[in-house]
């Protein structure tokens, strides 16, 4: 039988690197650790991610029991495809003991071999949870510099030189280029931007943290430092605020794969699932229901609005 309303039984998961139109289509838009809080929290059947690969797949893992539909099955992630279970291993017989931190934005075989997941929201507390003084961390080696920093854990990145090319690639002489211009603006920006752009930088935190930032600043202008699709999101939360783009060439092209278009059809034909190896998923969903446990949200409470009634998220830890 027909459905009368193609998505009474599906919830629309919005990364907020997508594209601006897919997330005012989605039910829910968040960063990678909102979302799969909110695919916790639903008891929807169908699930549908826009977004990369690790995302629907970390989410599939942690619902076994629903259907997660990825409309762009290509759209993956150039850094987590780098880490392969082998680098992490190599780490591990060198350095014999020390646990590794591995972020969600990494492919499922390489959670399978990790002692705990984080997110860019969650990594600090993530990595003090475990009370020791040095970590592997995989695979962004700028947000493992920024854990170091706010932690003084010692944290050996894996591999080397591991790095998301959207965040990388923003450089001090753009900053600096853009200060001159706006000379009393704040610069915030995501902690998976190099060091050298960190460190002149007056915020650091993950997408909700420079959107809460963007209210509470008493700077009248920002200059931000992510994917430029999170600039939408921010301008409709807080109109007030000039907001700048720290580079106009601050978009994943991963992520701007799924359109409107994609997400419709996924709607229509439920397809293409996300299938995780069994033996792979069970072993990787102990890392990630490690991670989840240390933050402390609360999964049984739902997605929620927030207080300017945009869709969003789970519940923030209190
Ligand atoms: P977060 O959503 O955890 O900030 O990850 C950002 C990202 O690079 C997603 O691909």
């Amino acid at each position: 039988m027909a459905r009368s309303d193609p998505r009474d039984d599906v919830l629309v998961l919005a990364h907020a690197f997508s594209r601006p139109e897919v997330q005012d289509f989605a039910d829910v838009v968040g960063d990678s650790l909102e979302l799969v809080l909110a695919a916790c929290a639903s008891d929807c059947p169908f699930l549908v991610v826009a977004g990369v690969h690790f995302l629907a797949e970390t989410i599939a893992i942690l619902v076994p029991d629903r259907v997660v539909v990825h409309p762009e099955p290509l759209a993956q992630c150039a850094m987590a495809a780098r880490l392969t279970v082998a680098g992490i291993e190599k780490a591990r017989a060198r350095y014999p003991g020390v646990p590794i931190v591995t972020l969600v934005n990494s492919p499922a075989a390489a959670k399978a071999v990790s002692d705990i997941c984080c997110t860019s929201a969650n990594a600090i507390s993530v990595v003090e949870s475990l009370g020791v003084s040095r970590i592997l961390f995989a695979p962004d080696r700028n947000l493992a510099a920024y854990i170091a920093t706010q932690t003084g854990v010692e944290v050996i990145p894996v591999p080397a030189l591991g790095c998301c090319p959207m965040h990388q690639a923003l450089s001090p002489d753009d900053i600096s280029n853009l200060l001159a211009l706006h000379p009393r603006a704040e610069l915030m920006v995501h902690p998976a931007t190099a060091p050298a752009v960190q460190a002149l930088a007056g915020f650091i935190g993950s997408v909700p943290a420079l959107i809460r930032r963007v209210h509470m600043t008493d700077a009248t202008t920002a200059i931000v430092g992510t994917d430029t699709a999170v600039l939408s999101r921010m301008r409709r939360l807080a109109p007030h605020q000039i907001l700048v783009p720290a580079s106009h060439l601050m978009s994943c092209p991963d992520m701007r794969m799924t359109t409107l278009p994609s997400v419709r059809d996924a709607l229509r034909t439920r397809e293409p699932v996300v299938r995780v190896d069994p033996s792979i998923a069970t072993k990787a969903r102990r890392a990630i229901e490690r991670m989840l446990a240390v933050t402390g949200w609360n999964l049984a409470s739902g997605p929620e609005f927030d207080s300017a009634g945009e869709k969003v998220v789970g519940k923030m830890p209190a």
